[in-house]
């Protein structure tokens, strides 16, 4: 019957959160596997977190993505903590489990690096200084991501210095501080560059960077996807650089999340692409 083939249901906590794409990867993949269940946006306000949090235990829900601003304020509610949630200090994932304790995980940093993959599958962390500009929550999951891959030398930028120096605490043989009004210096004989600021997302102003000593071997990423093509990425195409957009790390991190709460692991197919493309 019906009735009992079990409907597993999981979703993206945050706010705001109808722009999330979570939604359309996930139902995607449901129906490419013929799952029974859906993903659907959770509004949350700050205040309820912990409510809700612990009310997907008591709903019997799969799991879900968390998303801004709820990354940080999640993590304490979680029975247990992934290595990596715990060196980012932030989760982006809850598995309940079938004894109903959360597991907390934080994604974002493998979608990241196989974002990276899928434009250059030979890509290596220790090719060269990668420059990271920016020092928010962004900035710390990718800087986890890249240290774990090997990365020996990272420079970090962000227009306040101390909040770049809190993030490089404990790190500081990978990763050294720069200056905000020598970013550009900075460049020079990088083999990448990431940029981890809001600058450049749908109704920002551009990031304000010259290009000029970055090596055109140098791969350029930037973890913003509205718009797909930021300022900074059309810029750095235009002089020759490999481009990396955001939603590669988008989709790619959702594969580890799908399969933990839905038992296959999905693939990032050009349909999947196609779809996600057609929304923007
Ligand atoms: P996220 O969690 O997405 O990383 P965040 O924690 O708010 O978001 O971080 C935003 C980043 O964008 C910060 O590095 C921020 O710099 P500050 O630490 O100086 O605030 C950067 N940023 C935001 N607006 C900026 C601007 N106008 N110029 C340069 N950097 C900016």
């Amino acid at each position: 019957m019906a009735d009992n083939i079990p409907f597993k249901l999981a979703g993206v906590m945050g706010m705001p959160i109808y722009q999330s794409r979570s939604p359309i990867i996930h139902n995607h993949w449901i129906k490419a596997h013929g799952i029974n269940g859906a993903y659907g946006h959770f509004p949350v306000q700050p205040d309820n977190v912990e409510a809700a949090v612990l009310g997907l235990r008591a709903l019997g829900i799969a799991g879900c993505n968390i998303t801004l601003p709820h990354k940080l304020a999640a993590l304490p509610l979680m029975d247990v903590l992934s290595p990596m949630a715990q060196k980012m200090g932030a989760i982006n994932c809850i598995v309940v489990q079938a004894d109903g304790a959360l597991h907390g995980h934080n994604n974002d940093g493998f979608g990241y690096i196989q974002s990276l993959r899928d434009i250059n599958p030979n890509w290596r962390a220790d090719a060269g200084p990668i420059v990271i500009v920016g020092a928010g929550g962004a900035a710390r999951a990718v800087i986890a991501a890249l240290i774990d891959e090997g990365a020996s030398d990272i420079r970090l930028v962000n227009r306040t210095r101390a909040t770049a120096e809190k993030l490089a605490e404990g790190q500081t043989a990978v990763v050294q501080v720069h200056e905000w009004h020598e970013r550009s210096e900075a460049l020079r004989g990088a083999a990448m560059l990431i940029n981890a600021t809001s600058q450049g997302m749908y109704g920002q102003p551009p990031l304000e960077l010259d290009l000029a000593p970055l090596p055109v071997t140098a791969m350029v990423s930037d973890l913003i996807y509205i718009p797909l093509e930021t300022p900074l990425l059309a810029q750095a195409k235009a002089r020759g650089n490999t481009t990396v957009n955001g939603l590669g790390m988008l989709i790619n991190q959702a594969i580890p999340a799908f399969e933990a709460w839905f038992g296959v692991r999905p693939r990032a197919t050009p349909e999947l692409n196609r779809l996600l493309l057609a929304t923007f």
